[in-house]
């Protein structure tokens, strides 16, 4: 073997010692019941919370867009043209978030990739909650700003650090999940809001877990009793929304930034029409039907209800068990009695707090929920 593959082989050996050597496991997923090693088994493995990437509309709308437009966009949206389903689709999204403008990027992880740095340089501040997702973190190291984590939630902590660094910076941004995606628990964006306009720092919420779900299906910046002030809101179309894509709704400024100076929208192929007519037309089944977007969270509590664990606040559920064998272990029960319920590992959450990630969607049987929450009680969180 050369060195390349002695490197990766001793890589892989020491993540199997630590159980946390990952493979892929081939999958077929239907809206609600997947396929895999021969079995079929209800998801709660899935963030499409709406069941929106097998809706018969939905699916009609990419088919429509890819029998008129194709399969590709072709090059860069500023190279190729802007195909005109991107200012609609940017429209609704800017509207939904009560914003000036939007912009759309190829996923939610080239948005803040592209965003951060777009805004931020080497000079200035970054704050960042300590369980923001793995983009956010990318999005600031490349920005090569000065990087400082506050403790989870702790509106307190990223004042103090405020308070301690704000002043040798020109620029700060405040940087954190909306709805946490390991955690599924909200940020405290109002009061995070306030704290970043006391120092004129920018806050950046990302609310890939948000939309569709919380805030009446607007996000978590319309979770609470009156609506934060989050200058850049930051999403993705992947979850709720059954597709694929990223996405920054902003002042038409900030926005006009984008399309001159972040990186990952410029130099990336924009996303294919149809990916976008499907976002455009679950926006629609959304504002069509709000009532609709209530349900993965409504189905979250009554399983947190019956399982005797604290309050769902998003459709996302953490049950930590500490280490990685504990999680895979009660994982693999949970397949046995027909659920997938997959086991999240470090380095995704923070070492010795392995878990396993109950993911709700709106179309979840009650009597199946009932069933894996009973199953939860009695014989993983005993
Ligand atoms: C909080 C959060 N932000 C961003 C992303 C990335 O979004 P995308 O899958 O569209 O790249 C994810 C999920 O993967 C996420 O959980």
């Amino acid at each position: 073997m050369d060195s390349l593959d002695d490197f990766a082989a001793a890589k892989l050996a020491a993540l199997d010692r630590g159980g946390l050597r990952r493979a892929l496991a081939e999958t077929a997923r239907g809206p609600l019941y997947v396929e895999r090693n021969g079995r079929r088994l209800l998801s709660f493995s899935c963030n499409d919370y709406l069941n929106l990437a097998q809706h018969p509309q939905i699916k009609a709308a990419a088919v429509a867009a890819i029998e008129r437009w194709g399969v590709g966009s072709g090059a860069s949206r500023l190279v190729t043209g802007n195909h005109p389903l991107f200012a609609e689709l940017e429209a609704r999204l800017a509207r939904l978030k009560d914003t000036e403008a939007a912009c759309v990027f190829g996923s939610g992880f080239l948005a803040n990739a592209g965003i951060i740095p777009a805004l931020i340089g080497p000079d200035d501040l970054v704050l960042l909650d300590e369980l923001s997702h793995a983009c956010l973190w990318a999005g600031a190291r490349l920005s090569r700003a000065a990087v400082r984590a506050f403790r989870h939630n702790d509106v307190g902590h990223a004042a103090d650090l405020l308070r301690a660094h704000r002043g040798r910076h020109p620029r700060a941004l405040i940087a954190t999940d909306g709805v946490f995606s390991m955690d599924g628990d909200l940020a405290p964006l109002v009061e995070l809001g306030r704290l970043a306009r006391r120092h004129d720092a920018w806050l950046l919420s990302d609310d890939a877990h948000g939309i569709g779900v919380v805030g009446g299906g607007r996000g978590s910046t319309f979770a609470g009793p009156e609506p934060a002030d989050v200058p850049l809101q930051m999403g993705t179309l992947s979850k709720a929304i059954g597709g694929y894509g990223g996405y920054l709704c902003a002042s038409r400024p900030v926005i006009d930034l984008m399309t001159n100076r972040a990186r990952t929208l410029i130099y990336s192929t924009g996303l294919p029409p149809a990916t976008v007519a499907a976002a455009i037309a679950a926006l629609d089944l959304i504002a069509r039907d709000p009532e609709y977007a209530t349900r993965p969270l409504a189905k979250a509590k009554a399983f947190t209800r019956r399982a005797g664990l604290p309050e769902a606040q998003s459709a996302i559920v953490p049950i930590v068990l500490g280490s990685a064998a504990a999680a895979l272990a009660a994982s693999r029960r949970l397949e046995a009695d027909g659920f997938l319920v997959v086991a999240i590992r470090p380095p995704t959450v923070p070492d010795g707090t392995a878990r396993l990630r109950v993911a709700f969607t709106a179309g979840h049987p009650d009597d199946e929920i009932e069933r894996l929450a009973d199953l939860v009680r009695e014989r993983v969180h005993a």
